[in-house]
């Protein structure tokens, strides 16, 4: 049986499986088991009030889930499969375990576009509720190997795809009420054609996984740094970076895509180097670099 059958048989056996999109590795489990999705939480050490995204085969099975308005059928018409996560309404007569949605009565939906991913859920034939496969506040995962850094053997298996393509997570949007950005991503928010409310505006839902810190290296990290101090390693963006002892540079050509995708395992590298702090230079802030920035300010606010 090769890696993505074997998965799918854990996967409906109850089993808990690592597998790789094209944003960040997840870690996956039967959403309608309650019991496997127990074991996602465990492993996270993942708040139980911090619902996950539930991982679809083909876009046509989220009807069945969730109400799909024609608003969020046009999003996933053009965007699906792909890095959008969209927060919907539940359906009463949806077989999710109430843990995966940590009880609330809206659903994150997702249909990713990882071939393994897609092949995965596919064989498996049950929704996949899967968030990134590292330990809850830590850097998400973008190679088999940081998984199992993270993870040692918690998982009954790790699915190697090889580095995500894209690197950063999905970008989630609040489709309940008033559209709301509740994650910039891999998907820019620009470029969904719709007027959206930031989740901190009065009214505006928010996504309880904002109240988690998140991404953080051990080594403090301070963003829109013109150059290390002593004792700094340097998180470079662009031709003009000054020089280190210390660095890695996102994208010496300046490409926010090249910066998303070495994002996690560049923060990973410096923060194991032991250095004083991570200095990180600027970063445009549009398109993949909105997700980028965010994801640097979680990590230098430590909280
Ligand atoms: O790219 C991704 O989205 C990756 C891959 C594995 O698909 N998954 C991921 O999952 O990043 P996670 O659990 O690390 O982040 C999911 C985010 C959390 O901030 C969570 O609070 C939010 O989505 N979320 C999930 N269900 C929600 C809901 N019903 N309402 C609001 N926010 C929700
Ligand atoms: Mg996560």
């Amino acid at each position: 049986m090769d890696g993505a059958a074997r998965a799918a048989a854990l996967l409906r056996a109850g089993g808990v499986v690592a597998f790789p999109t094209e944003t960040v590795y997840g870690l996956g489990a039967d959403a309608t088991d309650g019991r496997a999705v127990a074991r996602v939480f465990a492993i996270k050490g993942r708040p139980r009030f911090n619902p996950l995204i539930v991982h679809l085969a083909e876009p046509r099975a989220a009807a069945a889930h969730a109400e799909v308005d024609r608003r969020a059928r046009a999003l996933m018409d053009r965007f699906w499969p792909g890095g959008l996560t969209l927060v919907l309404r539940r359906r009463a007569a949806s077989p999710l375990s109430a843990l995966a949605l940590a009880g609330l009565d809206t659903v994150a939906l997702r249909c990713p576009a990882h071939p393994l991913a897609r092949e995965l859920l596919a064989r498996c034939a049950r929704p996949v509720a899967a968030p990134s496969a590292n330990r809850s506040g830590r850097l998400s995962p973008t190679t088999a190997a940081h998984v199992r850094a993270e993870l040692g053997g918690a998982a009954d298996l790790v699915l190697d795809g090889g580095p995500c393509p894209v690197g950063v997570e999905s970008t989630v949007v609040d489709l309940t009420g008033e559209p709301a950005l509740l994650r910039p991503g891999a998907v820019d928010p620009a470029a969904l054609g719709l007027p959206l409310a930031d989740p901190g505006d009065a009214g505006a839902p928010k996504s309880p996984g904002r109240l988690a810190s998140h991404y953080a290296p051990a080594t403090p990290l301070r963003m829109n740094a013109a150059g290390p101090r002593a004792g700094e390693a340097l998180l470079a963006f662009g031709p003009a970076a000054p020089p280190a002892r210390l660095s890695r540079n996102l994208s010496p050509r300046g490409d926010l895509a090249e910066a998303a995708a070495n994002l996690f395992a560049m923060l990973r590298e410096l923060d194991a180097l032991g250095a004083d702090g991570i200095a990180a230079m600027a970063v445009p802030e549009r398109g993949l670099g909105l997700a980028i920035n965010d994801r640097l300010r979680r990590a230098a606010s430590r909280s």
